[in-house]
């Protein structure tokens, strides 16, 4: 018998670079807290889910798919990927659908991370970042945030080195709900160097109503190294059933369809965003909603002496010193929100615009309670 194998420890076997990772912390269930407060009905605004179910004909199509779940799904997902492609005016070759745009954010680094490989991007950002960093052997050049929680793109264009092999961009920023200005972006490029690839994540482009934010796919040409990823998780309400897509250049494409699972799309996934999709209006309408609420919200806090972030995506940012009391009262006021245990601040998921004025009175509460935010 093999001598090494005989001794080797689960430490020993399982790869170094997992050590030090954490594994993603999702926020509470409202049912975990319907039953800690006795509350029947609970806001649950702690993943920057979409308050509202899906498009009624999204939901059509799942009821129709699933007697067909015997099978398994289109591994190509042609329907929906020609769907992608007509909306955004981009070829099929450049398109890459995953099992949420997480997927293929953590494809991404592994088709292009070798150890010691280093990676550049703002933080506070998305968590996902230096996970898959990590995971794939590369060390996170963490750029902080301007004093008002936005990119410091100068800043991060400076930390860019020899080693450098992936930067990532979220605009909007989560958890600020910030973004960066078309110009400033512009900019940027200018300053990448062809071997590293920028990861711009729009997870919630949807939402943006600031006129100066830049469409990461105006500045897709194929050749340059620049990735656009988008999901189905956020406007379209399709965070349950897990589908994203990125834009991204061919040769990439390539490399991410050979170390994908054969099936990463499920079948429910591809038929309910097929028909999202084709459901421009109320997508509209749901960014005006989310907008209006956003307004009022963010007057809500700020009226109340709260430092505030205003925000571009479905989501607010709140500094406290006292998050873990804030999380806390808003609680036992049935809403759920997100406590970073790390950052002294909170991310608030907005409601449904009928919903509105339970959370405002619910902050009120808190905030007198407390006295202040
Ligand atoms: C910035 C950002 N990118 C990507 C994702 C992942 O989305 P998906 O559900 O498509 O995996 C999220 C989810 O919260 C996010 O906030």
């Amino acid at each position: 018998m093999p001598e090494k194998a005989l001794r080797m420890t689960w430490d020993e076997m399982i790869r170094e670079e997992l050590g030090p990772m954490v594994p993603y912390a999702p926020g509470l269930r409202a049912s975990e807290v319907r039953e800690r407060t006795g509350r029947s009905s609970v806001l649950k605004l702690s993943s920057n889910e979409h308050p509202t179910g899906p498009v009624p004909s999204a939901v059509a199509a799942v009821r129709k798919a699933a007697p067909h779940l015997n099978r398994y799904p289109d591994g190509s997902s042609d329907a929906l990927e020609r769907r992608l492609s007509e909306r955004l005016g981009v070829a099929r070759e450049h398109l890459v659908i995953g099992n949420g745009s997480n997927e293929i954010l953590r494809l991404i680094a592994q088709a292009i991370l070798r150890p010691g490989d280093e990676v550049v991007y703002a933080w506070p950002s998305f968590v996902v970042y230096p996970m898959v960093t990590q995971m794939f052997g590369g060390i996170s050049r963490k750029v902080p945030l301007t004093s008002g929680e936005a990119h410091d793109l100068d800043a991060i264009a400076e930390a860019i080195g020899e080693d450098t092999r992936l930067v990532f961009l979220c605009n909007p920023n989560n958890p600020t709900g910030t973004v960066y200005a078309r110009d400033a972006f512009a900019g940027f490029l200018e300053r990448v160097p062809e071997g590293v690839l920028v990861v711009v994540d729009e997870a919630y482009f949807e939402y943006v109503t600031d006129e100066a934010y830049p469409d990461a796919l105006d500045f897709f040409d194929g050749e340059r190294s620049l990735v656009v990823t988008r999901t189905f998780s956020k406007i379209h309400s399709l965070a349950g059933l897990r589908v994203g897509y990125a834009v991204v250049p061919e040769a990439l494409a390539s490399a991410l369809e050979k170390i994908r699972e054969p099936f990463n799309v499920n079948m429910l996934a591809q038929a309910a965003a097929y028909h999202s999709l084709g459901e421009e209006t109320e997508i509209a309408r749901r960014a005006r909603e989310n907008a209006d609420v956003r307004a009022r919200v963010t007057s809500a806090l700020w009226e109340s002496g709260a430092d505030v972030i205003p925000s571009e995506a479905n989501f607010v940012y709140v500094r406290t010193e006292r998050p873990r009391d804030v999380f806390e009262g808003l609680l036992d006021e049935g809403v759920i929100v997100r406590d970073f245990g790390t950052a002294p601040a909170l991310r608030i998921g907005l409601p449904e615009a009928r919903d509105t004025d339970r959370l405002t009175a619910a902050l009120e509460s808190v905030t007198r309670r407390l006295g202040g935010i």
